[in-house]
């Protein structure tokens, strides 16, 4: 059973309730689009699904229970993700980047080495893999921050808000880049993400949460003709 899947899944922090419920899944080669106002809980569900928050209900990995499990152990069984603000690695280069993450995704130094000389390729940053990461263009060092999450072929990668501060070239180059990355690497992707743009066109599927809750769940255009994403969300201005 392809399919990552977090059922009934509740959080609450010191009396605020950020996740009630909700039901997400994705399966390897699609792109679900986690999409909702600021605070309406998609960081923590992130969370949740990557083993960095507690929380009541159940994720499963491809049939398996992983309620509970470690970020580690989830990296293992195939379950990464990025991070809202990309830190990527200072004082070290392109390749050098992707080989510490492979590293550390538990790859032994061979398998380590081949790992970046294909990822280097596959992401198209072979010509730049001596250069200092940090002095990239911003959407490469976005780039080059999703290829880490890709280190050993993972099952499913979440990505919390890769386009944030990218112009709108950056961010089109990196939607061309992201839009071929599940038949790349035949995962599936999770991408919160607030350009509306941006997300409509790289999704297959949208998951709308507000105030904790699902709203919607259906393919962009259901989801942006659904009365009540419009009155809650996108606004009569964007339907
Ligand atoms: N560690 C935390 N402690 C207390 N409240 C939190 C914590 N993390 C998030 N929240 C609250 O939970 C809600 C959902 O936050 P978050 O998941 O970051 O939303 P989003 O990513 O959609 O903007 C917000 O009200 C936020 O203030
Ligand atoms: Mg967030």
């Amino acid at each position: 059973m392809d399919i990552l899947t977090a059922s009934g899944v509740t959080v609450a922090f010191a009396g605020l309730t950020a996740l009630e419920d909700v039901e997400l899944s994705v399966r390897p080669g699609e792109i679900l689009g986690l999409i909702g106002p600021n605070g309406a809980g998609k960081t923590t569900l992130t969370n949740v699904l990557t083993g960095f928050q507690r929380h009541s209900g159940a994720v499963s990995v491809d049939g398996r229970d992983v309620t509970g499990w470690s970020p580690q152990r989830l990296s293992r069984v195939g379950v990464r993700r990025t991070f809202q603000n990309v830190r990527l690695f200072g004082g070290m280069t392109v390749a050098e980047n992707l080989h510490a993450a492979a590293l550390g995704a538990g790859l032994r130094r061979r398998a380590a080495r081949r790992a970046t000389t294909e990822l280097l390729d596959r992401a198209d940053l072979g010509s730049l893999a001596e250069v200092e990461a940090t002095s990239l263009p911003y959407g490469l060092e976005r780039r080059l921050g999703v290829a880490r999450a890709l280190v050993g072929d993972p099952r499913y990668v979440v990505l919390d808000e890769p386009a944030a501060g990218l112009n709108e070239e950056e961010s089109d180059e990196l939607l061309r880049w992201l839009r071929a990355v599940p038949e790349q690497y035949g995962c599936g992707l999770v991408v919160i993400e607030h350009d509306m743009r941006l997300i409509m066109r790289l999704c297959d599927r949208l998951h709308v949460i507000d105030h904790g809750r699902t709203l919607a769940v259906g393919t962009p255009a259901q989801v942006r003709a659904d009365p009540l994403v419009i009155e809650a969300y996108l606004g009569a201005g964007h339907a």
